[in-house]
Parts: C-alpha cells; sequence; structure tokens
C-alpha cells in the first residue's frame, strides 16, 4: 500500500502569498470641478470645462493597456506556479516514497540507529526527516522535536494507514509534507521539503510580471496621449484659424488636402470664412458710402448754418429760436453720425488696434488731459508705475466718454482714481450728480438706450451710443466696465484693463 499513485491529495496552498494584481488603476470618473479659465478676448464665454477630449483619449488608451496586461499577468503567474509547483510536488513524493521503500528493510531490525538512518535517506538540501516507530518519533536532524512541525490531523491520517502529501508553514517558509505509512515495519515515516526557493521564484516572476504590467500602462498612457494629439491636430488647427478669423484676419483658410477625413469640415468651414468676408467686406463698402452720402450734406448743411449763426442778430426771435433748434439738431445728427460710424468699424473688426506697454500714470494722465476737462487724478500706492497693455486712442476714447457724460447728466466729474492689484488696473470715473438707478446700470451699456436722467434732458443731447462705444473698446482691450453708487451720491464709472505680468509689484 505505499507508492506516489496512492497518496491522498490533501494540498493546502494558504503558505503562499496570493498577490492577484490583474485589476488596472481605478478610474474616477471626470471631474467635474476644473478652474474655468476666463474667457479669451473676443471669444464668447466658456462653458464649465469637463476632462478635455486628449486627457480621455489618454486615461482609455492606458486603461485598456492596464487591463490587458493585467490580465495576461495574472494568467502567466497562475499557469506558471501551478505548473512549477505540480512538477516539483510529484518529484518530491516520488522522492519520499522511493525513500521510504529504502528504509523498509532496515526499519524491522529492532536494533538499528533510527536517526543516523533517516539522516541517510534525506537527499534533497535542506530536507528533514521524521519516523514514528513504536510509540516514538525519531528525527533526522535536531532542528525539531517531534511531532511538530506535523500537524495533528496530518499525523493521525497516516498512521491510520493512508499516505498524505500537504504543504505547510515552518517557521514561516512554506513546507511541502510527505507522509508514507510502512505497514511491514508499522512505522510512519515523513519527509519536509522546503519550498521557499520556489516561493522565492515565484515571488520574483509576480514582481516582473507586475513591472511589466506597470510599463506596458505607462506605454499606453505616453500612445494614448500621442494619438489624442496627432488625432486633435486638425481640430486645434480649426480652431487656431476661428481665433484667427475673429481676431480680424478674415482670410484665414484651412488646407483642404491635409486632412482627408477631414475634408467635409475643412470645405465647410472654408465656405463659412469666404462668406463671412464678403459680407464683412460688403458692410464695410456699405458702411463707408453711408459715411461719404451723409457726410458731404452734413459739411454742406453745418457751413450753411454757421452762415446763419453769424447773422444772427438781424435774425427775428422767432426765427433765432429755430435756428438755435436747427444748430443743436445738426450737431446732435453730426454726433450721431460719427459714433454709428465709429461703432460699426468696431463691429466690422476695422478700426485697427495698436496694443502698446504704458504706464498707468502716463495713460490716465494723458487721456484726462485730451479731454481739456479739469478733473484731480488720484493713484494708489504702486499703481501709475504698472505697466498696462492698451491701444492708446481707444483707453483716450474712452476716459472722454466717460468725462462728457459726467459733465452732461451730473454737472463734471469730480474725481478719477486710479488702483490696480496683481491682475488689474481700474479707472474709476467719479461725480456727484443724480446717480444710475440699479435696474439701468446694466442697459445703459446698451446701444441707443438712454437712462432717465438721458431722457429727461430731451432732445438735443445724446445719441444712447456713448456707453455702448467705451463698453466695445473695453471688451477689445480685454478688460470690463461696469457702474456703481459712488457713495451716498452720484455714480462711478469703472474701468478695468489687465496688467501686465512683468510689472507686478
Ligand atoms: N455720469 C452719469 N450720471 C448719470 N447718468 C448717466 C451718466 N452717464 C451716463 N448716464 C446715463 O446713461 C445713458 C447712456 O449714456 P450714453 O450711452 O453715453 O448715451 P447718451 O449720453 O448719448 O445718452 C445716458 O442717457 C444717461 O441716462
Ligand atoms: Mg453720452
Amino acid at each position: 500500500m505505499s507508492g506516489a499513485g496512492l497518496l491522498r491529495r490533501t494540498r493546502s496552498t494558504k503558505a503562499h502569498a496570493d498577490a492577484d494584481r490583474a485589476a488596472g488603476p481605478d478610474h474616477n470618473g471626470p471631474s467635474e470641478h476644473r478652474p474655468s479659465r476666463p474667457p479669451a478676448l473676443g471669444i464668447g464665454r466658456h462653458h464649465r470645462r469637463r476632462v478635455g477630449l486628449r486627457a480621455r483619449i489618454t486615461i482609455f488608451f492606458a486603461l485598456g493597456a492596464a487591463i490587458l496586461s493585467g490580465t495576461i499577468a495574472a494568467i502567466t503567474y497562475y499557469s506558471v506556479r501551478t505548473s512549477v509547483l505540480d512538477q516539483q510536488t510529484t518529484s518530491l513524493s516520488h522522492e519520499a516514497v522511493a525513500s521510504a521503500l529504502l528504509l523498509r528493510p532496515e526499519l524491522q531490525d529492532p536494533t538499528a540507529d533510527y536517526p543516523a538512518l533517516l539522516a541517510s535517506t534525506a537527499a534533497t538540501d535542506g530536507s528533514d526527516t521524521l519516523l514514528y516507530k513504536q510509540r516514538r518519533w525519531y528525527a533526522s536532524s535536531v532542528r525539531f522535536t517531534p511531532p511538530r512541525p506535523v500537524p495533528l490531523a496530518f499525523q493521525r491520517l497516516v498512521l491510520k494507514g493512508s499516505d498524505a502529501e500537504e504543504t505547510i508553514a515552518v517557521a514561516n517558509s512554506p513546507t511541502y509534507v510527505v507522509g508514507v505509512w510502512i505497514p511491514a515495519a508499522q512505522s510512519a515515516y515523513f519527509a519536509l521539503f522546503p519550498l521557499s526557493e520556489v516561493a522565492n521564484t515565484l515571488h520574483a516572476l509576480l514582481a516582473a510580471l507586475l513591472l511589466a504590467a506597470l510599463v506596458v500602462t505607462l506605454a499606453g498612457a505616453l500612445l494614448g496621449s500621442w494619438a489624442a494629439s496627432r488625432a486633435l491636430r486638425p481640430l486645434h488647427e480649426a480652431a487656431q484659424a476661428a481665433l484667427d478669423i475673429a481676431g480680424g484676419r478674415l482670410d484665414t483658410r484651412l488646407e483642404t488636402d491635409d486632412y482627408a477625413d477631414l475634408a467635409v469640415l475643412t470645405s465647410a468651414f472654408n465656405r463659412m470664412a469666404d462668406r463671412l468676408q464678403e459680407r464683412i467686406e460688403r458692410e464695410v463698402s456699405f458702411t463707408s458710402d453711408v459715411n461719404h452720402e451723409l457726410r458731404s450734406p452734413l459739411t454742406t448743411l453745418a457751413a450753411s448754418l454757421s452762415v446763419l449763426e453769424g447773422r444772427r442778430d438781424e435774425l427775428p426771435e422767432r426765427s433765432r429760436r429755430a435756428l438755435d433748434l436747427l444748430g443743436a439738431e445738426v450737431r446732435r445728427f453730426r454726433r450721431l453720425v460719427d459714433d454709428l460710424l465709429e461703432i460699426s468699424r468696431l463691429d466690422a473688426g476695422l478700426s485697427d488696434v495698436s496694443m502698446a506697454e504704458v504706464a498707468l500714470g502716463d495713460l490716465v494722465t494723458r487721456s484726462v488731459a485730451a479731454t481739456a476737462r479739469p478733473v484731480p487724478i488720484t493713484f494708489d500706492d504702486t499703481s501709475a508705475e504698472r505697466h498696462v497693455l492698451v491701444d492708446k486712442r481707444r483707453f483716450e476714447r474712452i476716459i472722454a466718454n466717460l468725462l462728457d457724460n459726467a459733465q452732461h447728466y451730473a454737472g463734471g466729474s469730480t474725481l478719477v482714481t486710479v488702483t490696480s492689484d496683481r491682475r488689474v488696473a481700474r479707472v474709476s470715473v467719479e461725480d456727484e450728480g443724480p446717480g444710475i438707478p440699479p435696474e439701468e446700470r446694466e442697459r445703459i451699456f446698451d446701444r441707443f438706450s438712454r437712462g432717465s436722467s438721458g431722457r429727461r434732458r430731451g432732445l438735443g443731447e445724446g445719441t444712447g451710443l456713448g456707453l455702448a462705444i467705451v463698453a466695445e473698446h473695453v471688451r477689445m482691450l480685454g478688460g470690463r466696465v461696469w457702474v456703481e453708487d459712488n457713495g451716498a451720491r452720484g455714480s462711478r464709472f469703472v474701468v478695468e484693463v489687465p496688467i501686465l505680468d512683468e510689472s507686478a509689484p
């Protein structure tokens, strides 16, 4: 009743560390909370950003690579482990059974030196053998006091006459124990083989496989990022072209031959740009025609008017009043034509922008001086020396319109203040006039919109375009404009423009 074929298998594998890292890194889904960037100059507000296309493609590639390499690593590890352990334990079982057979005749001699006999059978390096005969235990080495470390259930199984094998932990290292019952000698023979070498090899294999999976995942992420940037390149080009067009370069077009797959997109884009250019050019020529057609009669009118005004004293009272009315209307008309022309050139993106770096102190002082209105200007600590990137002509227009309004509606501006922080400079035009009711504060920046104070003053004054022009210029400079209360009395118009980074205090 001996032989490896008869061994009962009660294999336990708990001595081996199981480490299955097949699953890749967790993908927690796109993050909702990204700081949204400020809107680019001349382009509408962006929606709240989700994870970008490029990041998403990269994540998908990395995730795919992780799952694939993890699965391959797990399959490889488990199949190698199973086959190596099978091979090893089978040969160890054979060895134990062969030793037991070899011992059988000697064991029948009651005077034999059993420990020496046992020691002679221990062939595999580091293995130990134990013997149970006539209620006594013998060991091949002094490392153990038998029956330790053989588990009790295992001993019982063998002593009842069965052969058995099992993997147990001895001093924390996996050990393969084989028990053989030798009926002829009424003895039980136990062989303990250390499996630590196999376990070390398997650990090394697992580490190598995990490392490979990590490398493959990183390579997947790199590949994904590369593929995404390649795939998105035409989109970037289209976006850049759209930005260029928005910025006034109307002849920008996309190359049609570069990406065959996107032929429809590029040709549609180019057609759209053609149309846009055509329309804008038509609008421009219309505007300049209208300007010309209106200006020459206006000039004649103004000239005739000044002749009449020169003889004002000779006119009867009623004609004088009519002349005054006519004069006011002609001047208003002239202003309207000027303002309309200016705003339509702004709309068409035709007025040239010449941005220059200027010191805030200089800029504001000169702009106020250009209006010939004596208004005090105050600067906070460092503001006068800070630099901004603006178009001076536009900035002068902004200040002039605000000071004109203050003169008109509030008896003149009382103070211009300049402040700045790390990002922006704020120029405020303050007055102590009637102020602007909160419900009108946004609307007065619309075209042809006149507030209640404007309407009260009746015809012959404004056009309702002044603040619309201000808003348009400020937008072109990349800034903002709004109106707020000036303490208890009057209003404060605030113009905010970005500060140049280099001039940070
Ligand atoms: N400093 C001010 N104080 C009070 N109201 C003002 C002031 N500036 C502008 N407003 C109001 O805003 C309106 C719009 O101004 P604007 O666009 O310059 O047009 P306009 O001056 O031709 O009426 C004015 O009609 C006026 O009611
Ligand atoms: Mg005005």
